[in-house]
């Protein structure tokens, strides 16, 4: 069936090229659906909310549908959420042509339909695997102490030991929320740490179209936790587990990531149920209800893939509703995706959110590989209990491939091995692409009749659970297995159990999979903010069908990475209540490290090894300590966000139905330049050959009151900068002071990105603002 024009008329307000690239995922995703069903989940958007009064905005969304639908049963039986806090809407279960009709009504902005997002975790659902037990401790420092962190997730294994509330505080008396029951879970599960929680699950009721039976499914109805993901992640951000698992001992930079005094606030819209994946239907409910019921931050390790849809365009459920949580003062942080490690591939780009990039810790779990002629190899492995301490014979797929002309038995592909030659053989394979892992390469190994798996990897970020015993290496070791196995006659190897092993403080390296920059969208706002570590995170975990409630597991992913970074925004604001949620990001932009604490510098894992730029870690790899105490702010207030949607050419109408207010756009804003938002970073995608530009920025002293900063510049290769004045004074009366900072290209040819910075510094503070431009030669561009 053909349904484009239809969802060309939803898009009628809209900026025709990103229609297009947004037409192509709504086909695929809606095809499926339209064949049988007649009444799909909409979004029906109206944006400002007229009436003061929640109860009254819902009461006119239920008349319109009446009038919609001819009676107000049929409005009743439709409507699966009314938006009412944050702005105006309501979802509703409707026909092509009762959805096209009522985008026709005059206060209907967009309609648009309902589709399911994904956790931002790499093989997640496989990475389980350690359980051990947590010992109960003192409680840590005074840290996070009365903030609310929400978090939007698959929902909470309650009954986890991080969630223990011994030593917290009362409940904020700013909190609204509640305490939700369900399936296993009732307000008993609540308390002091965990004081709310929620589930929503209509709009992801209505894409399955059945009713929703958690008999053997691993999932719950309520918001007990049956993935994992969210327990994951909440624990991260405000858990004990910091402190509290024994798992050979966290790196202290890790503990200092939580916020383990913040009170947690769960909101499940991820669900495990079917295909699962959460839907704009239930993630925009969540939204509106957080901001009800009285958040500070929220952390949501949830997105879409490229093409990227403009913030104005309401089908970015996260880029709308936290627009609405950002205005409010509630810090909102994203994770990145995990696209990596291709450039541009960076998501959840909109400027109000914190978009975090996940990084390395200095961590390892050696497991010594040793070979018939006694050599010793080192490689890692999560893998504990399953290794056998005794030597078995050995071998190279490529030796024992079903066929000897293709190259599939190389990194071990399903269905590629002889299963006579690989029988009772732990067998060495070479990944050659990011297709295969080290799981599926242990699982085509085991279908063959395989007892072990040497996994030779050219990155090495995340360990996975395998069936049988596997060691991850490097090329290096894997090559010098395989020229003994080539040597010996009868090759055999025998690999030992797992040790946790901490290092001395070695630098972060961000992870191949942490999606990239520039925004593939806006790539004049500098994406993503922040690295934050991201690669085999110890947090709670369901104990599911295990008696005792101490569980853990270790998980990668920009998911994991993203409630790093709510727990520490949970921090500052603790010590710093009147922060925006700008200043936080500023916080935590401006003082982000460039080296490790061996003073070398973060690199980034893609195919080959670099040193880390703007793109792969933004201003860099988190620091706690440092970001409560910036010294100067780049702040920017709502309106400010308001001019820069206006500068990127969005309608008035449409960027008032974001805004939840009338906004029109000046000519003069529409003419500015988008690169006058406060941004802690400085981003120039177009930087014309022989031209000058002049970008200004203004700083807030959060710091001593009479306070001197001087410039430090470190230009981007062929690129020459002036900045005025070089020295700013703030005083009693003086705490907000602008900086011009001039750019032009000394460059005679189109180049690529080019990396600096700009530090402001008292002696004391470094205030960095990291600097990222591309020349653009003006002939070759007029050609376009
Ligand atoms: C809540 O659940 C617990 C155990 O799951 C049970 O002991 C308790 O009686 C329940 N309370 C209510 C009010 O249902
Ligand atoms: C749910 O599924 C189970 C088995 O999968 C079945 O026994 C049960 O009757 C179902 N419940 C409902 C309400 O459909
Ligand atoms: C390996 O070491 C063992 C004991 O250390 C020794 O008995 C054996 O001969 C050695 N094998 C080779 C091939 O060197
Ligand atoms: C597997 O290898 C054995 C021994 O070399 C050989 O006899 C057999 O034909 C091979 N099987 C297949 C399916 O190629
Ligand atoms: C930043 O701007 C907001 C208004 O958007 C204001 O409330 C806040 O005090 C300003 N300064 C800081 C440090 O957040
Ligand atoms: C603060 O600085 C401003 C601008 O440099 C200056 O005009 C003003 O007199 C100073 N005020 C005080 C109290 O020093
Ligand atoms: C200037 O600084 C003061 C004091 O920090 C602050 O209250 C005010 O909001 C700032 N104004 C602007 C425009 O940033």
């Amino acid at each position: 069936m053909d349904r484009s024009p239809a969802i060309w008329k939803f898009a009628k307000k809209m900026n025709h090229s990103l229609v297009l690239l947004s037409l192509l995922i709504l086909l695929i995703n809606i095809s499926v659906i339209f064949v049988e069903a007649t009444r799909n989940v909409h979004i029906v958007y109206l944006g400002m909310n007229k009436y003061a009064d929640p109860a009254r905005t819902k009461k006119s969304h239920h008349k319109m549908l009446s009038t919609l639908l001819g009676s107000k049963e049929a409005a009743q039986r439709s409507i699966l959420y009314s938006y009412r806090h944050g702005f105006s809407g309501f979802a509703a279960r409707l026909t092509q042509y009762e959805a096209e009709s009522i985008a026709d009504f005059p206060e209907v902005i967009q309609v648009f339909p309902n589709r399911i997002h994904k956790l931002h975790t790499t093989r997640s659902w496989d990475f389980i695997g350690i359980h051990h037990s947590s010992p109960k401790n003192a409680l840590p420092d005074n840290m996070g102490k009365g903030t609310i962190i929400g978090v939007i997730d698959s929902g909470v294994w309650p009954e986890s030991e991080s969630f223990n509330d011994e030593g917290m505080d009362p409940i904020p008396s700013q909190w609204k929320g509640i305490c939700q029951e369900g399936e296993q879970f009732n307000s008993t599960n609540c308390n002091k740490k965990l004081i709310g929680a929620r589930w929503f699950i209509k709009g992801l009721q209505e894409q399955i179209e059945r009713p929703i039976n958690t008999t053997g499914s691993e999932d719950y109805l309520s918001a007990r936790d049956g993935i994992g993901h969210g327990t994951h992640t909440a624990s991260t951000a405000a858990g004990y587990f910091v402190r509290g698992a024994n798992y050979g001992g966290l790196a202290e930079g890790l503990a200092r990531g939580g916020a383990p005094l913040a009170h947690l606030a769960i909101y499940k819209v991820c669900w495990g149920i079917d295909s699962g994946g959460c839907t704009d239907a239930d993630l925009l409910k969540a939204f509106d209800k957080a901001i009800h019921d009285g958040v500070d931050i929220l952390s949501v390790s949830v997105g879409n893939e490229i093409p990227l849809y403009s913030y104005v365009d309401h089908r970015d459920s996260i880029a709308m509703g936290s627009f609405h949580a950002v205005a409010k003062g509630i810090t909102v942080v994203c994770s990145g995706g995990n696209d990596g490690p291709i450039s541009g591939t960076i998501e959840n780009t909109a400027p109000w959110l914190i978009t975090v990039a996940a990084t390395t810790i200095d961590r390892a779990f050696p497991t010594s590989i040793t070979l018939g002629n006694n050599q010793t190899f080192w490689g890692q492995s999560i893998d504990i209990g399953k290794h056998k301490p005794e030597f078995s014979a050995l071998t190279y797929s490529e030796r024992i491939a079903l066929d000897s002309t293709d190259d599939f038995a190389k990194d071990c592909e399903s269905g590629s091995l002889n299963a006579t030659l690989a029988a009772g053989r732990i067998v060495l394979c070479f990944s050659k692409t990011d297709l295969q892992n080290i799981e599926s390469a242990s699982t085509s190994v085991k279908e063959a009749g395989g007892i072990g798996v040497i996994y030779a990897q050219f990155h090495e970020d995340g360990l996975g659970s395998c069936d049988i015993p596997c060691v991850k290496v490097d090329y290096e070791v894997g090559t010098h297995i395989l020229s003994y196995i080539r040597k010996s006659r009868s090759p055999i190897a025998k690999l030992s159990s797992p040790n946790t092993a901490i290092g001395k403080w070695i630098s972060p390296r961000v992870a191949s999979f942490s999606s990239r920059g520039p925004s593939s969208i806006t790539p004049a706002v500098l994406k993503p903010d922040i690295a934050a570590p991201g690669v085999d995170i110890l947090a709670a975990y369901p104990s599911v069908g295990i008696q005792h409630s101490h569980s853990y597991a270790l998980l990668s992913g920009t998911s994991m990475a993203c409630p790093h970074v709510a727990g520490v925004a949970a921090l500052i604001k603790s010590v710093h209540h009147n922060w925006s949620p700008a200043a936080i990001r500023s916080a935590l932009v401006t003082t982000a490290s460039q080296t490790g604490t061996d003073g070398a510098s973060i690199t980034a894992q893609g195919l080959t090894s670099k040193e880390a730029d703007p793109f792969d870690i933004g201003g860099g790899h988190i620091n706690p300590n440092k970001a409560l105490d910036p010294g100067l702010i780049f702040n920017i207030t709502r309106e400010d966000y308001i001019h820069y949607l206006c500068t990127l050419g969005y309608s008035s109408a449409s960027i008032t139905g974001l805004a939840n207010t009338k906004i029109s756009c000046t000519s003069d804003q529409k003419r500015a330049s988008g690169l006058g938002l406060n941004l802690p970073s400085i981003t120039i995608p177009d930087l014309k050959m022989a031209a000058a530009l002049t970008v200004t920025r203004t700083m807030t002293n959060v710091g001593h009151i009479n306070s001197v900063y001087k410039a430090v510049i470190r230009a981007p290769p062929g690129v020459k900068i002036k900045v005025e004045p070089q020295i700013l004074r703030f005083n009693l009366s003086t705490q907000n002071l602008s900086f011009r900072a001039t750019f032009f290209s000394t460059q005679k040819v189109q180049g690529d990105y080019k990396f600096g910075s700009l530090t402001w510094t008292d002696g004391y503070h470094l205030v960095r603002c990291p600097i990222a431009i591309r020349v653009i030669r003006y002939q070759s561009y007029a050609h376009v």
